[in-house]
């Protein structure tokens, strides 16, 4: 059986371990730096699978030990915004958390796929690509498979439909400059600007690129978590069952898209060894002007953070 394991026991990385022992993912082992909690928390899961007639055992632990030789590692500790804050807020403290958790992870699990969900994503995901020396087809950044469910809801919201007919993509950062891509947008395929006006779609799209703060907002102690902790599980998913599935990845561009050496929210084909491929899909004209706009914040904050960590 595969090897999973989920550090950090906070919201997310709880609810992906649920998510995983659902889906009868594999072995999954969950980390936290406060053992107990971990522990507590994988009891409580492990016994709700019980119910399910679901045999998965979810482990919890506060030793890098336990989690060696994990086929997947998922990053998801780290501070959570509070209202009022951005993702980028807390770049410089959650850089530290990843970095000392990654040098953990190589040790222990140095064939892992690494899968980080830590805010500000792209950013946490490039420290854990270059502090793991892995090779760039194992290091995924998620964000856009959540962005997309976002955008999913609202549409389907507006036009009365089922969420589950109506296809979208989120590229680019992970924030108010996420891309949600309108001209790709489709209600069993037709096209949202047959829909709906120009005025409700970036309506829309600006609800999309608040989607999270609406939540820390009503929330005010943390961020989102049941959505979150499954989108990770589906890369995890079509990882592990070798799906060959696309799905919108945070991952390192090499002059796909014209970009070069950033990770950045891109339609990836996922299966057994991480990434298989990158999928270049053609931009509208808005669509491309809003992508160079993500990736040039990406780019700035991160190298920002490389400054301060000098
Ligand atoms: C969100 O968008 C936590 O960044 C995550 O809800």
């Amino acid at each position: 059986m595969e090897k999973i394991t989920i550090i950090g026991a906070g919201n997310v990385g709880a609810h992906a371990a649920v998510s995983a022992a659902t889906l009868e993912l594999g072995n999954i082992i969950l980390l936290d730096r406060n053992a107990d909690l971990a522990k507590g928390k994988a009891l409580d899961i492990t016994q709700s699978m019980a119910l399910f007639r679901n045999d998965m055992v979810v482990t919890g632990t506060g030793d890098y030990k336990d989690t060696a030789d994990s086929d997947i590692v998922i990053i998801t500790a780290g501070v959570s915004r509070k209202p009022g804050m951005s993702r980028d807020d807390l770049v410089e403290i959650n850089a530290n958390i990843v970095v000392s958790i990654v040098e953990q992870v190589v040790v222990h699990s140095p064939n892992c796929i690494l899968i980080v969900v830590t805010n500000p994503i792209n950013t946490m995901v490039q420290l854990a690509y270059e502090t793991s020396g892995f090779s760039k087809d194992r290091v995924i950044g998620m964000a856009g498979i959540l962005d997309g469910g976002r955008f999913k809801y609202f549409i389907a919201k507006e036009l009365s439909v089922a969420a589950s007919e109506v296809t979208t993509m989120v590229l680019g950062d992970h924030g108010e400059l996420m891309v949600p891509l309108e001209d790709h947008c489709q209600v069993n395929g037709q096209p949202i600007a047959e829909l709906m006006s120009r005025e409700r779609i970036e309506v829309i799209i600006h609800k999309v690129q608040y989607g999270g703060a609406e939540i820390v907002n009503l929330l005010k102690t943390g961020s989102a978590y049941f959505a979150p902790g499954l989108a990770v599980i589906q890369i995890v998913k079509a990882i592990i069952r070798d799906e060959h599935k696309t799905l919108p990845c945070a991952v390192y561009l090499q002059g796909e898209y014209d970009v070069d050496g950033a990770f950045v929210g891109v339609p990836v084909v996922l299966g057994r060894n991480g990434i298989e491929k990158i999928v270049e899909i053609h931009l509208s004209e808005r669509e491309l002007k809003a992508f160079n706009l993500s990736v040039a914040h990406i780019k700035e904050r991160t190298e920002e953070l490389k400054q301060k960590r000098l």
